[in-house]
């Protein structure tokens, strides 16, 4: 089977829990995983999740070989170029300034490079941002994102399976990433086997 490439890029919006446990979760699921993250990304890293250092046994959860942790500050650095092929790049989450950074094409670091790499190259980018409310700049940047082949999804779990742990809100959100990675998941189930789950309960109750 196909081990899939995927770039994850760590920046400094609120919402770091998501990039710790889909790193993981990729691991596990064989993919091979490169990080960039940016300064602020590192700090919401520590604040958020308390991994000061950013450390591959620990992000991957034992899986450390399927994980290369990339200087962000190295422009020349080997995710920035066109011939690093992968199978795409989530930036989770991502800030309103590499939002916009992506969105206009400026690359003031290797993570921001691949991610424009990524666009002209026509792979897959996801863009995981987390800010609230939103003004016109960010909207603006958003469109344009999307117009440049980019995919814009908000760090906004649903309440529909009824989550009681905020692992249950992270893992919503990370079986939505993976689904749009391609990466087989078996974290929750899909909204038909929750509804087939239901009725058979009421069917239960009934009974
Ligand atoms: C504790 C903390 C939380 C932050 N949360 C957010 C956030 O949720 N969304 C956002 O767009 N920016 C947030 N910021 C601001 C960004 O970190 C800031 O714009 C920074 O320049 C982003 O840099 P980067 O995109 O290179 O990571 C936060 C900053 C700090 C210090």
């Amino acid at each position: 089977m196909h081990t899939k490439r995927i770039i994850v890029g760590i920046t400094g919006a609120s919402g770091a829990p998501y990039a710790l446990r889909l790193i993981t979760r990729l691991a596990h699921a064989n993919c091979e995983v490169h990080l960039l993250a940016s300064a602020l990304g590192r700090r919401l890293m520590a604040d958020e999740c308390g991994i000061k250092k950013l450390d591959a046994e620990a992000l991957t959860g034992g899986r450390a070989s399927q994980l290369t942790i990339h200087n962000e500050n190295d422009l020349g650095g080997p995710v920035a170029s066109g011939s690093f092929r992968h199978d795409g790049m989530i930036i989770v989450p991502c800030s309103g300034n590499t939002l916009s950074k992506v969105a206009y094409g400026l690359t003031d670091n290797q993570l921001q490079r691949a991610a424009m790499v990524t666009l002209k190259e026509r792979r897959r980018l996801i863009l995981a941002h987390r800010e609230t409310p939103l003004s016109l700049v960010e909207i603006e940047a958003m469109r344009a994102a999307t117009l440049a082949g980019a995919i814009v999804m908000p760090l906004s779990p649903g309440f529909y399976l009824n989550p009681t742990t905020m692992d249950d809100l992270v893992d919503f959100m990370v079986a939505r990433m993976m689904d749009l990675l391609g990466v087989e998941h078996e974290i929750q189930p899909t909204w038909d086997e929750h509804l087939a789950a239901e009725r058979a309960a009421r069917r239960g109750e009934q009974a």
